[in-house]
């Protein structure tokens, strides 16, 4: 950015372009009648703008790209491992660091170890894998966000903070039955929202008043830097790698997904301190993701997430990064469409039961307009509401707290004009909201029904 003009432009130029496929509103009318209304179930070269997720769809760099060439594919020991472990040392100084092939294989060796029936791990917002893989061990997942972070409207700077008194009330009974108190920055599950340091930092006392590990669920841990140095005092002039070191240094561990900020396609690890623990977690990544110099990764893939740790905590991107999400929502704001607000590092939310009145939750207002997205412009957004939570463990159905459709933002992959053609796009479908219908599930599976339930309209 130069100091003269105020349009904040994308801090790359593109150096191999990948095509994409422009397809007519009956094709894609057809097509997502075919997928059963599911946009899981589409192929993705029949989306031209896809915002289904920011994992493992940001682009890779030129030096990412040659760092790949250095890939040592060595089963022990290879170079690639000692420059991911430094580079993740870099950030995160904790002694142990295990590599894993994804952020969810790093949770699942986690709570294999230390969740079980009568054992209850609070965090801000667990996300979906989080949740599911302490509940597959008969453990329970606590939510324990701000109230100001359930409400779409409220404007607050660190909405995916930690409710203190609540968390002290949990420990205060049950600390003896809470293994670790996880922290997710940003809150993805609670519209992207940042936690700041001084609430880290209370997680911190309580945790050390109660004797019981606190660990960070680190997939966005730069966008949350970034957040700290705009919004909290005391961090505009520190280098995003000190706040991501302060941050780090309240906690025992992390768990991590290297698909969201390390801009890699594909990785995470589990890093602690505790040798016992290690010892532990690393038997159990040797027994299904491989030796603990590459766990489930390949030494190129090592290689690439060193490398995008370093880029992914410059200021450039990061402006670039978090402007261009807001800049998304503020034209939708402006726009008069509903989303939640403040703008999220990785998405822009929008409210689609505010949007679709007429439509109530158990006929998914959130499919309904995911649908028209993508039967009007090809956008693929995800449902987050009642398709998603709305089905109980004893067979019912409610309405879930919120229904609001996704538009996660991949790094670096669309320039500002595929953001304008998404605005005008989602513009012209709230334009027209209220000739939106709802749907019912014809056919679902027991259970994340999202990804495989197949739709009829109504
Ligand atoms: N934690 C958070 C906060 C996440 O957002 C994700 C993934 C994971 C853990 C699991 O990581 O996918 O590498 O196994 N979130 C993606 C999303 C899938 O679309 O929000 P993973």
């Amino acid at each position: 950015m130069t100091e003269r003009f105020r349009t904040i432009i994308e801090p790359f130029r593109i150096h191999s372009v990948e095509p994409l496929r422009m397809t007519t509103a009956d094709e894609r009318r057809r097509k997502i009648r075919e997928a059963g209304y599911n946009l899981f179930a589409l192929r993705a070269e029949d989306v031209l703008i896809d915002l289904l997720t920011d994992s493992g769809t940001g682009a890779m760099s030129r030096d990412q790209w040659a760092a790949i060439q250095h890939g040592d594919e060595s089963y022990a020991g290879s170079p690639s491992w000692f420059r991911f472990l430094e580079a993740v040392r870099e950030l995160f100084p904790f002694r142990h660091v295990i590599p894993t092939h994804q952020g969810r294989a790093a949770e699942r060796i986690l709570f294999s170890v230390i969740a079980a029936s009568g054992k209850v791990i609070p965090n801000n917002t667990h996300f979906d894998t989080t949740r599911a893989n302490i509940e597959f061990t008969g453990g329970e997942a606590v939510d324990l966000v701000i109230p100001e972070g359930r409400e779409p409207r409220t404007i607050h700077p660190f909405k995916g903070n930690m409710d203190l008194d609540a968390l002290g009330a949990l420990l205060a009974r049950r600390a003896a039955d809470v293994p670790v108190v996880f922290l997710t920055v940003t809150n993805n599950s609670g519209g992207g929202q940042p936690v700041s340091m001084a609430n880290i930092r209370g997680v911190r006392a309580l945790c050390d008043r109660h004797g019981v590990p606190l660990f960070l669920d680190a997939c966005r841990f730069a966008e949350n830097a970034w957040f700290i140095r705009m919004r909290e005092a005391g961090y505009a002039d520190k280098p995003v790698a000190d706040v991501v070191r302060e941050m780090a240094s309240y906690a025992d561990g992390m768990t991590m997904s290297a698909k969201k900020d390390p801009l890699a396609n594909i990785g995470g690890w589990l890093a602690m301190n505790d040798d016992v623990l290690a010892e532990k977690c690393r038997n159990l990544l040797i027994l299904t993701e491989g030796f603990p110099t590459y766990g489930g990764l390949a030494g190129r893939d090592l290689e690439a997430i060193a490398q995008g740790l370093k880029e992914a905590v410059d200021p450039d991107y990061l402006r670039y990064r978090i402007r261009s999400t807001e800049y998304l929502a503020e034209a939708l704001d402006r726009a008069g469409v509903p989303i939640v607000k403040p703008a999220g590092g990785h998405a822009v939310y929008v409210d689609a039961r505010e949007l679709l009145p007429h439509i109530p939750p158990l006929s998914y207002p959130g499919q309904s307009l995911a649908v028209a997205l993508y039967e009007a412009g090809g956008i693929r957004s995800v449902e987050i509401g009642t398709v998603m939570f709305g089905r109980r463990a004893d067979g019912s159905e409610a309405p879930a707290a919120l229904d609001l459709v996704r538009l996660a933002i991949p790094r670096r992959t669309y320039t500002q004009s595929h953001m304008d053609y998404v605005i005008e796009a989602v513009t012209a479908v709230a334009a027209h909201a209220s000739e939106l219908y709802g749907y019912r599930i014809v056919d679902e599976p027991p259970q994340l029904r999202h990804f495989t339930a197949r739709f009829a309209p109504l």
